[in-house]
């Protein structure tokens, strides 16, 4: 892992403390243990419940990368990348090269540890840094890709306008996020915040403002709440040993009131992508 630009950290935020846990490598191992597998050696497969930590799981993350059009030649930033799930499909399945950046030093260590667990180290770069202070020159990305990330930051101009600097004109921003909907307030606990003070959901068209503000020019926006709640209904979220409840604490009541804000209008799920003008 890349430890070398801390100054890009801001020191003991509450967002890093929520996600972050001592024990995060020792209860991942275990449960995939508990799932008959040898946690020094998996596929990406072996991993799909527990390290794609957003609504839709892998199938959210393969239909962005369809509608983003991502390539083998693409060099892409996966920003809040969590334990790396979405970064290993999309360098297994595309062939590109990735890097990863995360508040969590726990989550990078992790990551760090699974990509080289399923064989994929040489395409993924983990670094341990903050969304808005990214480590990396002007232009450096063809693709920026963020799921379930920017509902933690209330300075959207400021993570959209590092995404932005980041990525050569031309390149692509793809995101699969969640936003308020008309009915507030949300019920916590949810999967991004335990209280209020962490969680800052724009609405659609306020999230589309700052994206124009930023020079992106949106090629897609597609509110796909009907779809998520329908999959949901049809596919509850599995309850193997090796799931996200694995490492989030109080999951199953996060889990609760994620469908519960979805059904009540609440929340909103958008995926889209943009390019940069
Ligand atoms: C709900 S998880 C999503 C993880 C991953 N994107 C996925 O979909 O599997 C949110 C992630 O965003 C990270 N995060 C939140 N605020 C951040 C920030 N300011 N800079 C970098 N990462 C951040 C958290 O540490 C956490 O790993």
């Amino acid at each position: 892992m890349n430890t070398s630009q801390p100054m890009g950290v801001s020191a003991g935020t509450a967002v890093e403390a929520l996600y972050s846990r001592a024990d995060l490598r020792a209860r991942l191992a275990d449960a995939l243990r508990a799932a008959g597998k040898n946690p020094d050696r998996v596929s990406i497969d072996d991993l799909s419940h527990m390290d794609e930590f957003h609504l839709g799981g892998r199938a959210a993350t393969a239909g962005l990368a369809d509608l983003a059009a991502i390539q083998a030649a693409d060099r892409l930033l996966d920003i809040g990348a969590g334990l790396g799930g979405p970064a290993r499909l999309l360098a297994r399945n595309y062939g590109c090269q990735v890097t990863t950046i995360d508040l969590s030093a726990d989550y990078c260590e992790a990551a760090e540890w699974l990509n080289r667990a399923t064989g994929l180290s040489e395409r993924i770069t983990v670094v341990h840094a903050d969304a808005l202070n990214l480590p990396f020159a002007d232009g450096s990305f063809d693709v920026v890709w963020s799921q379930h990330t920017q509902m933690n930051i209330a300075d959207k101009r400021g993570f959209y306008r590092e995404a932005r600097r980041v990525l050569r004109p031309g390149g692509r921003l793809a995101i699969w996020d969640v936003v308020a909907g008309p009915v507030q307030p949300i019920h916590f606990p949810v999967p991004w915040a335990d209280t209020p003070d962490l969680s800052f959901l724009a609405q659609s068209v306020e999230l589309h403002q700052i994206l124009k503000e930023a020079r992106f020019e949106v090629t897609a926006w597609n509110d796909l709440t009907t779809q998520t709640i329908e999959s949901l209904r049809a596919q509850p979220a599995p309850d193997g040993p090796a799931g996200l409840h694995t490492y989030v604490p109080n999951f199953p009541a996060k889990a609760t009131n994620l469908v519960l804000n979805l059904e009540e209008q609440r929340i909103r799920m958008l995926q889209a992508v943009c390019t940069c003008e």
